[in-house]
């Protein structure tokens, strides 16, 4: 018989759910909340509000997308954690009710794990092999791990501050740009000249720090508009440019130390800011043999919950109905 999971993520702002038959693909639904641009970041109470309203909706767009009766789902996986608590909550409430009246199991999944498990999906992507070096690099989360097994992974690194994401998101926010800012830096930079430098950070071992390019950044351009107040808007490509080049500089300085120090020679990368197109060439240009998501699988999807919920279920690691979200879960 099939083994068919519905996979439910509902971490930040995105409402997604997605069916996958015995590791292949069947829909993939996400439904963005755009409510949040104006306000310049993710308004949590506006976050679990809009995930309340577009739940069912979108569940019910991804099976019958996948052309799949509820009642033939073998198993539901759901984001536990990290995230915001009450838009995991949402998605808590529902996954338990749903496999409690379906009496189904029910699959908790770490959202970073399942940035690297989509990996694995069938068919849409060259599958790495066990163990590799995971990159993980998200609004909220940039970490080195050594990922030995579907869910045994070792953190080697991590930011002491803001993640990349944020990154891009707070610098763009200091552009002008409204949220999420790094899709829009991304494209900017395209158009431009990485001609500003910014500080670089001092931080040991595999360990990432981007609040100082962020201070950087706001003093380099108050000083600027203080000589010229159309400094941002003359020079915005360039700008994106040289922020997108120091942020991929950070990364790619540990990535290589790590893969020097771990021997590994698989890279995997997973989280919104894999999306970049200069940490995407700046990866091909080295020795390991990296794997890149697709891009409808960089930012938040439910195929990567399914995917660690079809990982975690072979390997028979089913949760409890008391299963509760985590606002913060160790990787
Ligand atoms: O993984 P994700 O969808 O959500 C979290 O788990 O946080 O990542 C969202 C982050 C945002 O900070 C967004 O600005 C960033 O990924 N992002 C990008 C790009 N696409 C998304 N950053 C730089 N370049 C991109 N092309
Ligand atoms: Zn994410």
């Amino acid at each position: 018989m099939a083994t068919i999971i519905l996979g439910i993520e509902t971490s930040c702002d995105d409402t997604a759910a997605a069916v996958l038959v015995d590791g292949k693909l069947y829909a993939n639904v996400v439904s963005q909340q755009l409510e949040h641009q104006t306000h310049g970041g993710v308004i949590p109470e506006l976050a679990s509000r809009a995930h309340v309203q577009r739940i069912i909706p979108v569940v019910d767009a991804a099976l019958s997308k996948a052309n799949i009766d509820k009642k033939d789902l073998t198993a539901i996986a759901y984001t536990q954690g990290p995230g915001l608590l009450g838009s995991l909550l949402v998605g808590n409430a529902f996954a338990k009710s749903l496999a409690l009246a379906l009496k189904i199991p029910l699959i908790a999944v770490h959202h970073m794990q399942a940035h690297l498990l989509v990996h694995f999906i069938d068919d849409e992507f060259p599958t790495p092999t066990f163990p590799f070096l995971g990159l993980t690099v998200s609004g909220g989360h940039t970490q080195l791990v050594r990922v030995n097994g579907a869910a045994s992974f070792t953190v080697l690194g991590e930011t002491k501050d803001d993640a990349a994401g944020e990154a891009f998101d707070k610098t763009g926010k200091m552009l002008g740009l409204p949220y999420p800012a790094g899709p829009i830096m991304d494209q900017y930079a395209k158009k431009g000249t990485p001609k500003f430098e910014f500080g670089k950070p001092k931080v040991e071992g595999l360990n990432f720090s981007f609040s100082g390019l962020k201070t950087s950044v706001l003093y380099f351009l108050r000083e600027q508009q203080d000589k010229d107040p159309k400094f941002i808007e003359k020079n915005i490509y360039d700008l994106c440019a040289s922020i997108q080049k120091a942020i991929v500089n950070i990364l790619m300085e540990k990535v290589e130390r790590a893969v020097v120090e771990t021997g590994l020679t698989q890279l995997v990368l997973g989280g919104g800011v894999s999306a970049n197109s200069g940490l995407r060439e700046a990866l091909k240009n080295t020795n390991s043999n990296v794997f890149l998501p697709p891009l409808p699988y960089t930012t938040d999807n439910a195929a990567m919950i399914a995917m660690a919920g079809h990982l975690k279920l072979k390997e028979n690691q089913i949760d409890s109905f008391y299963s509760e979200p985590k606002a913060r879960l160790p990787i």
